[in-house]
């Protein structure tokens, strides 16, 4: 079956047999064992990072159904043997670092930004007992060192959309596995699996579930790895809600749908935003990209944009005061559009040489008429040039100098 086909039918094998067309949604934090050796291997297989046995679900933190169906449909699209799912994306983030320092007994980290703000803090607060060496895509290989346990990446990366050569960067990460953090670009335009990548990872939050009422993240990989990461999953208790798993498994369906569509917007507003004087440099895939990784790793340049305004962070602090359509609101990927100033909020935890500039502003463009969006926007770029003191609190804040600490977690 061809992507759209998938996306309406995978997880859902089971449906027949239960009798039911609609997805089911099991809530029973608790499972009635059959008897006490079913109960206890499937304990024991499920705590070891395996699979319930026949009728011994036992516990919602170890496996539940709903939340299984989700990850047979999400690894299906990501062309993976496996995935696994978590309460968010950052927890997600943490079993990958976790599951892999635990199975190589090593606890270096390579990491290129930029990224999203809050991997990078997590990486860089070394929280999780890891030390992290940030470089650029062309450092990777000379950061690679005997005690290297991951190599972490995001293409294109948040917020300004850079693009990396995911083929290249496990080349360069020789035998160390590499998790690409494909939250941006969806199964629908990029599946890293395919050029060499050992885990795909989903901030679910954004495009899958895709109409903002679900938190949650998610990793494709091979079944060797899934077990490590529901290993550490079943222990830390990062396991994804089943409602959480139910919304995102529905919102699967239109997925490709919706980015195909939301990607056509923000072509208009690309086109319209490069002829606008405010602007210094618009961001989107495929407009810097010599490489032509749209078109081949990629199949789309996505629905993601963001703009560097010539008048910096008061400018940036206007026009999100300005919109009226746009929601001036963090997070990304759903059915309405959203802006945000990515130094003020997402990425405020980034050492301060390493954080976006105070001009950049990003949007995250929704399934409204692109024609309505452009004219919120040219409003709201209109705001953006007239000199008035902006609202606080936004305007009383200033880069802190300070790189994040451990404490400030
Ligand atoms: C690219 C990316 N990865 C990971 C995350 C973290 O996901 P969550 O907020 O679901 O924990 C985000 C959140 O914005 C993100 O944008």
């Amino acid at each position: 079956m061809r992507l759209d086909s998938l996306a309406v039918h995978s997880g859902r094998d089971d449906l027949t047999a239960l009798g039911v067309h609609a997805l089911p949604l099991d809530l029973s934090s608790t499972n009635p064992l059959p008897d006490l050796d079913t109960g206890g291997e499937s304990y024991e297989s499920m705590a070891t990072g395996g699979h319930p046995t026949e009728g011994g679900h036992v516990y919602q933190r170890l496996w539940n159904p709903t939340v299984a169906r989700f990850e047979t449909a999400l690894a299906t699209l990501e062309h993976a043997e496996s995935a696994v799912a978590f309460a968010s994306g950052m927890a997600a983030m943490s079993a990958a670092v976790l599951s892999r320092t635990m199975l190589s007994g090593k606890r270096h980290v390579v990491a290129v930004r930029p990224m999203y703000g809050g991997s990078d803090h997590l990486l860089s607060t070394g929280l999780l007992g890891t030390e992290v060496t940030w470089c650029t895509e062309a450092e990777i290989a000379a950061s690679v060192r005997p005690d290297t346990a991951l190599v972490v990446v995001e293409t294109p990366a948040n917020p300004t959309l850079e693009l990396l050569d995911i083929r290249a960067a496990e080349a360069a990460a020789g035998d160390v596995p590499v998790l690409v953090d494909n939250t941006f670009a969806t199964p629908v335009l990029q599946n890293p699996l395919d050029h060499g990548a050992a885990m795909a990872l989903h901030s679910a939050t954004k495009y899958l579930g895709g109409h903002g009422d679900v938190v949650g993240g998610v990793i494709a990989c091979d079944e060797e790895t899934a077990n490590g990461l529901r290993q550490v999953r079943a222990v830390t208790g990062g396991i994804l809600h089943p409602l959480g798993a139910y919304l995102l498994h529905r919102g699967l369906a239109t997925l490709p749908l919706r980015v195909r569509a939301q990607q056509d917007g923000a072509h208009r507003l690309v086109e319209f935003l490069q002829g606008r004087d405010e602007v210094a440099t618009v961001h989107h895939p495929g407009l810097d990209d010599p490489r032509g990784l749209v078109g081949t790793q990629m199949r789309g340049s996505g629905a993601m944009v963001a703009i560097t305004l010539h008048d910096g962070y008061d400018a940036a602090a206007r026009l999100t005061s300005a919109v009226r359509l746009f929601t001036h609101a963090v997070s990304l990927g759903g059915v309405d559009s959203l802006v945000q100033h990515p130094a003020a909020l997402t990425h405020r935890p980034v050492a301060p040489h390493a954080r976006p500039g105070a001009g950049v502003v990003r949007f995250s463009v929704g399934l409204e008429d692109p024609l309505d969006l452009l004219d919120d926007l040219a409003a709201a770029l209109d705001a953006s040039r007239v000199a008035t003191p902006a609202t606080p609190p936004v305007a009383q804040w200033r880069p802190s100098t300070q790189a994040p600490q451990p404490a400030g977690v």
